[in-house]
């Protein structure tokens, strides 16, 4: 079937001063990111657009996949030159607080944030984000990063295996195309301007788990504490139970599951 994506109908809803050159749509696609990944050459520019209907091979962090069915949800990746980024280590951050406001704006919610990827609305996982740096072989010099987002719009019929964790912003559906929009419209800005304090503020405000318990583990050693928020790099800080403090990177702790049911 033919997607009713249109990139003229995105491009209506585009603020014009970071409007991308390069928007491709796809029926159907692998994953945007991995597309993008084959694709990006040296002179590939910020602002690169690919946004699908539908993926077979949708990729999450940790080596999980994306459920991407056809016309319910918004698959898009978008590429930044790497001297275009504010602090690369704040992308995931910038790019999370970018589709948390286009969906809050967009489908008139409130969604929260489970730090450090992931938009949850009434308890369960509506959007997740997947950045994926590439690097000059010679150099070894990171030199763009894909920003992929995955969110699901009116998804019903989960798998069983994630039927319990995901959910969809609203039954009836909504603009896949202004929401792809506003998506570029928060991203574009927020990823090259990362030192933009609103960001953080954004993005501390939505957190879940803020003054939760949770159990992790941080170098090998299992630990337990009460959330406090994220710093200015946006790691998350925790009050141990021996009144210390903890400072979770992602990437470098897994905390236990049921902190988020
Ligand atoms: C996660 O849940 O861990 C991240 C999911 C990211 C999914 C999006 S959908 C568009 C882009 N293409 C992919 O293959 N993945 C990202």
């Amino acid at each position: 079937m033919k997607t009713n994506l249109s990139e003229r109908n995105i491009r209506s809803f585009l603020n014009k001063e970071n409007e991308p050159r390069s928007i491709t749509v796809f029926d159907g696609i692998d994953s945007t990111n991995a597309y993008l990944k084959r694709n990006v050459r040296k002179d590939t520019e910020t602002g690169t657009t690919v946004i699908a209907d539908s993926q077979t091979n949708g990729r999450g962090r940790l080596g999980r996949t994306f459920y991407s069915p056809a016309d319910t949800g918004m698959y898009m990746s978008v590429v930044f030159r790497a001297e275009d980024i504010g602090d690369i280590s704040l992308i995931t951050i910038a790019a999370c607080t970018a589709a948390c406001r286009a969906l809050e704006d967009t489908a008139g919610v409130y969604p929260r944030i489970k730090w450090v990827n992931d938009i949850f609305l009434r308890g369960k996982k509506v959007c997740g984000i997947l950045a994926e740096s590439l690097t000059d072989p010679q150099t070894h010099r990171i030199t763009h990063v894909i920003v992929g987002i995955g969110v699901n719009i009116s998804t019903k019929d989960f798998p069983k295996d994630i039927r319990d964790i995901a959910g969809s912003v609203c039954e009836k559906g909504m603009s896949r195309e202004k929401l792809a929009a506003e998506i570029l419209n928060n991203l574009i800005p927020m990823c090259k301007n990362t030192a933009d304090s609103d960001i953080i503020d954004y993005y501390g405000e939505h957190l879940m788990i803020v003054g939760k318990e949770v159990e992790y583990t941080l170098n090998g050693e299992e630990r337990r504490g009460t959330v406090l928020g994220i710093n200015e790099k946006g790691n998350l800080t925790v009050r141990t139970n021996d009144g210390g403090e903890d400072i979770l990177k992602s990437g470098e702790i897994s905390l236990g599951s049921k902190n988020f049911v």
